[in-house]
């Protein structure tokens, strides 16, 4: 019974406090930074990874990415960082010592991806812990695919998202 000793020896209390926060964020929206506002509530860091999901073809390159990110988090004193992998959310968790990764869920259309996802990185990580966090209702039906699509045919995205990502859609489709 030995997972059920808590908390995990191996755990450094000080890096219970951060967590990693993954996505394509091609580009950043407002729904992502609702979820990292409500995670900042919960942990002192967050770390969000710009990772790959073999299955997308970003518009951004990784280096705009990370820069439109950055950008929004300018004042947060240091209680958000910006990295990228290229390789397993979890192993980069493991390397840095960080058992939480933050995810998340707008619908029930979310679920079943993200549950397979967290059982998935639990069966490669077992320290790894994911946590999920309910979207604010107003960003519930926004995704970066469907801001760039209403943005490639000029269509007005203000409000969903910060307004130098906002800027960057519009030099990418002018
Ligand atoms: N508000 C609005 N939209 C949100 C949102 C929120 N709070 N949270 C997620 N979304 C949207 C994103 O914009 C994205 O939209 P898109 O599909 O139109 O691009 C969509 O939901 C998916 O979100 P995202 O968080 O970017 O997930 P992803 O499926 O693209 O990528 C990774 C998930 C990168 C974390 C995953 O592929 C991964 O972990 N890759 C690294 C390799 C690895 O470790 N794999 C796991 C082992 S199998």
């Amino acid at each position: 019974m030995d997972e059920f000793k808590l908390p995990r020896p191996e755990l450094k209390p000080e890096n219970t406090h951060n967590a990693l926060y993954p996505g394509t964020f091609d580009p950043i929206t407002n729904g992502h930074l609702d979820i990292i506002r409500r995670g900042l509530c919960l942990f002192d860091k967050i770390t969000i990874i710009v990772a790959v999901n073999v299955s997308k073809n970003p518009l951004f390159n990784l280096e705009e990415r990370c820069e439109l990110i950055q950008e929004c988090f300018k004042d947060f004193n240091g209680r958000v960082a910006v990295d990228y992998t290229s390789g397993l959310i979890v192993d980069y968790a493991v390397q840095h010592n960080i058992t939480a990764v933050i995810r998340g869920l707008r619908a029930i259309s979310d679920f079943d991806y993200e549950f397979q996802l967290a059982l998935m990185n639990r069966r490669l990580a077992p320290s790894v812990e994911t946590v999920f966090l309910m979207t604010g209702f107003e960003w519930i039906y926004i995704s970066s695919s469907g801001i760039k699509n209403a943005a490639r045919f000029q269509g007005n995205v203000s409000g969903l998202v910060p307004e130098h990502v906002e800027a960057a859609l519009k030099r990418k489709f002018s």
